[in-house]
């Protein structure tokens, strides 16, 4: 019988001219040390390496580091188009600035969030996101981001045919449509269904950079596999999202004020962990666009 993992070497340390990126775990993810992430809005030399490492290690986190509202936009606009558009509130002043703020967010779309990629139920998902802590509760309040490249290369072949040529309904709804009929109410819901309708993407992509491919479903947005019934649907998926978020594909993020997290939001998932319940954890995030599949 094949096994599901196959042996592989972690992905180890690079050393860039101007910083060393230390890896988080044996696939993706890395610390980068010794550099202000807000010097790359004017120093080429350094963007080009961050991205690189970027592109490389899928998700990158710095540690102390200091970034304006100001800086924090042009930093999305430097990775990427702008998104102004949130499920959170922009900073007075900063449209694109998006405030996480608990415990005020419960209360609202932010209450229950399991795995996802941000946006994958547009046509065109959220390219990445620059995701920077000012207020965290100590030891608690982590991110998870997982892995969707390795969760797709540790698939035995017989699972990769399986697979390819099948794509997905995304839709915003899949988690609780019941819930938010009952908070918005039935017209608000037609409405939000007419501007946000749900999406069909490849259950497998190619990333449109780094030409990996990784798995693109979750279990906040996937909806169904097109052309199953519902029961042939429940099975691929349930599969699925217990495979694409084995520990073996996991990177947790322990936040410290100003610590900042930079990740490619088409090839991994991520989730935050709601572990300090009433304690007070604000970030400002910003998030942007580029090409995706077939774009040019
Ligand atoms: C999210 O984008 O789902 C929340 C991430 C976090 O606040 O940790």
């Amino acid at each position: 019988m094949e096994t599901a993992f196959k042996e592989r070497n972690p992905i180890g340390e690079t050393r860039y001219q101007r910083f060393a990126a230390q890896p988080v775990t044996g696939t993706f993810g890395a610390w980068i040390t010794g550099v202000q992430i807000a010097d790359a809005l004017t120093d080429d030399a350094l963007f080009k390496e961050l991205y690189d490492a970027w592109l490389k290690y899928q998700v990158l986190f710095f540690r102390d580091q200091q970034v304006s509202p100001e800086q924090h936009l042009a930093l999305g606009e430097r990775f990427g188009e702008l998104q102004k558009l949130g499920y959170v509130g922009s900073l007075e002043g900063y449209d694109g600035v998006w405030v996480q703020e608990y415990p005020a967010l419960y209360d609202g779309p932010v209450s229950d969030i399991n795995w996802h990629a941000d946006s994958s139920f547009r046509a065109r998902p959220t390219r990445g996101s620059l995701l920077y802590a000012l207020d965290v509760p100590a030891g608690a309040g982590a991110t998870v981001w997982a892995d969707q490249c390795a969760a797709y290369d540790d698939l035995t072949p017989a699972w990769k045919d399986f697979l390819d040529g099948l794509s997905c309904i995304h839709d915003n709804l899949t988690r609780d449509p019941y819930r938010v009929f009952d908070q918005i109410g039935g017209k608000a819901l037609a409405d939000m269904r007419k501007f946000l309708p749900p999406t069909e993407h490849p259950v497998v992509c190619e990333h449109p950079e780094s030409k990996r491919r990784f798995l693109f479903v979750s279990e906040l947005m996937a909806r169904e596999i097109v052309g199953m019934s519902r029961n042939e649907s429940r099975a691929v998926l349930d599969f699925l999202f217990a495979h694409q978020t084995r520990p073996e594909y996991q990177a947790r993020l322990h936040w410290e004020p100003r610590t900042l997290a930079l990740w490619d939001n088409y090839s991994t998932l991520h989730r935050g962990i709601f572990d300090f319940g009433q304690a007070h954890r604000l970030m400002h995030r910003v998030s942007f666009n580029a090409a995706w599949l077939g774009d040019s």
